[in-house]
């Protein structure tokens, strides 16, 4: 690609997405490097949004064979967004990068994101082992916020994977952060944003304790809706063999 193409390339993302002034966008231009063989915005965003929608095919797969072979559905729903440049250029700021194409594509594990929605906390673990099996994806890190859920009361499992892009003349490894977690802790997951949002991180305290309650009140719920289920299990097992 020559220089002046990426430079109307660069030009054309910080009006359009970052959304600023001519000086401000300057300040906030990605510069062009190479990131790893990704060289502009336009890549970035065919690659991730490639990515995303292999992971996104490979789950709904895994949920259609899963269906078959015991009659149940692990995946209730899934969604899936890329991270607007606007918050990208932010978290570089915030974690004390440069706002370049190399340094978004090293250091923000979350351009692309998947959100798994199951309906018992046994599918999160059945999920995560079938993503560790797929041969081509690679798993990076994990965080087990079920087991070790935050102060806030949030649970979900963090995964971050890589899966191989393949493009015309090269392939590409990019990374997937993916968020496993049930309907109920979804729910929860939802509200706490938008409250975080509005106070801009500094909720007061009677609200904060009111989440954390309520998050007691879902992992009970789930544990609850999971040996309900396993119950009926065992009932509709027993019910065959008579
Ligand atoms: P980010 O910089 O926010 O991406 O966090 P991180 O890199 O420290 O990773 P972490 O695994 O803690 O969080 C990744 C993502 O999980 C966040 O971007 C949110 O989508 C979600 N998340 C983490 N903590 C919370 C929380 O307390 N409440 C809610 N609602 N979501 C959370
Ligand atoms: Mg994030």
């Amino acid at each position: 690609m020559n220089n002046i193409h990426l430079y109307h390339l660069l030009c054309y993302t910080e009006y359009t997405i970052l959304g600023v002034t001519r000086d401000e966008g300057a300040r906030m231009e990605l510069k062009p490097d190479n990131g790893e063989g990704i060289d502009s915005w336009k890549e970035v965003t065919l690659i991730y949004n490639a990515a995303l929608r292999q992971i996104q095919t490979r789950m709904e797969i895994l949920n259609e064979e899963f269906q078959h072979v015991h009659r149940y559905n692990p995946i209730e729903h899934i969604k899936s967004r890329i991270k607007t440049p606007e918050s990208i250029v932010k978290k570089l700021k915030r974690n004390g990068y440069e706002s370049t194409i190399e340094n978004m594509v090293k250091y923000i594990n979350d351009i692309a994101g998947i959100r798994v929605i199951c309906s018992f906390t046994s599918d999160i673990y059945r999920i995560v082992a079938m993503i560790a099996e797929q041969r081509d994806i690679k798993v990076i890190a994990v965080k087990d916020y079920i087991t070790f859920p935050k102060a806030s009361g949030y649970k979900s499992y963090h995964m971050i994977v890589t899966v191989p892009v393949y493009l015309s003349d090269r392939t590409v490894d990019a990374k997937v952060e993916i968020q496993i977690r049930t309907v109920a802790m979804d729910f929860w997951a939802s509200l706490e944003h938008k409250i975080h949002y509005k106070f801009e991180g500094d909720a007061p305290e009677h609200i904060k304790s009111e989440l954390v309650e309520c998050a007691k009140m879902v992992s009970d719920l789930d544990a609850r809706m999971l040996s309900l289920n396993e119950e009926i299990l065992a009932i509709s097992r027993k019910m065959n063999k008579d």
